[in-house]
């Protein structure tokens, strides 16, 4: 395993953006994270280097049978301090998705000191307004130019950078709306739902269309088997406030499991919420709205950060929540969240890593 980081610095920087108009994943900063593997030397050849295209064989397995797992996490910036938001969690999530497509794993604390070298040198870019970050997109996948169906023996990492805001519309409060996929299903238990991989986002995108199409915002995923209990949104987890507890689907292994979920589950419970991690049918949400008891609705992801959810459509009903408001615990949740994450806030867990 390496350790130890080459810089190719570029001669000229790339001129920054209008930072108050930023939307979600479409500017990229000066430089990236770059490094190979291959069973002889393992992980190797590490690199921060100019932004840019990488080169790749037209028969690296990736293309072909899919070998490719990627993450998201933020870095936040208050004056000079610069912080990364559990980027170890990441980068574990990252091998057990590498581990389920029989990828090699890396070493974590390697990356999140690779990690922080690359945040550092490219500290300008970190937005600083109101629901701003600076995007990190870690990515593994195959190079390995063969066209036989087997694990590949070569691999690149990636790390691309993308100042962001809001991940719908302008503002991470807006209410979205929600439509629940009965036809298609997103994950079976034993496929790779729990892992971050390129195919199960891939394999969403036709019910996603269609929901756009209709109006929706996003694709509520129901389970594999019966199509009846409420899994994960098509890029973020789910929450219900249901009589005042905040209650969100157990994992199951078809479900992502969310480092937002995660840290979001600890601080309700801080708090002082009730919190529940259970089956949740799609019937159980209709019927707890009808009486009267389901109060909120919220996702939660890295990119989304928590995001109320105004309506939910399944099949010939649709119900409002909150009035398509974002409730109080949301607002409560998303609040000490985002201080935590700005520094404007104590992180009583330990979340934030300082650079
Ligand atoms: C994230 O929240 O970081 C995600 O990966 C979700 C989506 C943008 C794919």
């Amino acid at each position: 395993m390496i350790k130890q980081l080459e810089v190719v610095r570029r001669e000229h920087l790339k001129e920054k953006p209008d930072m108050a108009t930023l939307g979600f994943g479409t500017v990229f900063t000066d430089y990236m994270l770059s490094m190979d593997y291959n069973p002889e030397q393992g992980w190797h050849n590490a690199v921060i280097l100019p932004y840019q295209n990488i080169e790749l064989s037209p028969a690296a397995q990736v293309l072909h049978y899919g070998q490719a797992v990627f993450e998201g996490m933020k870095a936040y910036r208050t004056g000079d301090e610069v912080r990364l938001f559990r980027p170890e969690e990441n980068f574990r999530r990252m091998n057990q998705s590498n581990a389920r497509l029989n990828m090699p794993e890396v070493d974590i604390d390697f990356m999140v000191d690779t990690l922080k070298q690359l945040v550092t040198l490219e500290k300008d870019w970190i937005p600083t307004g109101e629901g701003q970050s600076l995007y990190i997109r870690p990515f593994v996948i195959a190079t390995e130019a063969y066209l036989g169906v087997r694990a590949a023996t070569h691999y690149k990492l990636l790390i691309i950078l993308s100042p962001v805001g809001a991940y719908y519309g302008s503002d991470h409060l807006l209410a979205t709306k929600i439509y629940v996929e009965d036809e298609y299903v997103r994950a079976v238990r034993g496929g790779v739902g729990f892992a971050k991989v390129a195919g199960n986002y891939a394999a969403s995108l036709m019910a996603q269309t269609r929901a756009t199409e209709l109006g929706y915002d996003q694709v509520l995923w129901l389970d594999g088997v019966e199509q009846r209990y409420v899994e994960e949104v098509g890029s973020m987890n789910i929450f219900f406030v249901i009589d005042g507890t905040v209650v969100t689907p157990e994992l199951n292994g078809s479900i992502l499991p969310g480092i937002t979920r995660k840290s979001i589950l600890e601080l309700a419970q801080h708090l002082g919420y009730p919190v529940e991690e259970r089956r949740i049918s799609i019937d159980d949400v209709f019927e707890a709205s009808q009486a009267g008891t389901l109060q909120e609705i919220f996702g939660s992801g890295t990119a989304a950060v928590i995001a109320p959810v105004g309506s939910v459509k399944y099949k010939d009903q649709e119900l409002v929540v909150n009035n398509g408001q974002a409730g109080l615990v949301t607002l409560d949740l998303y609040n000490h969240y985002t201080g935590i994450q700005n520094g404007t806030e104590k992180d009583p867990f330990g979340w934030c890593v300082k650079l």
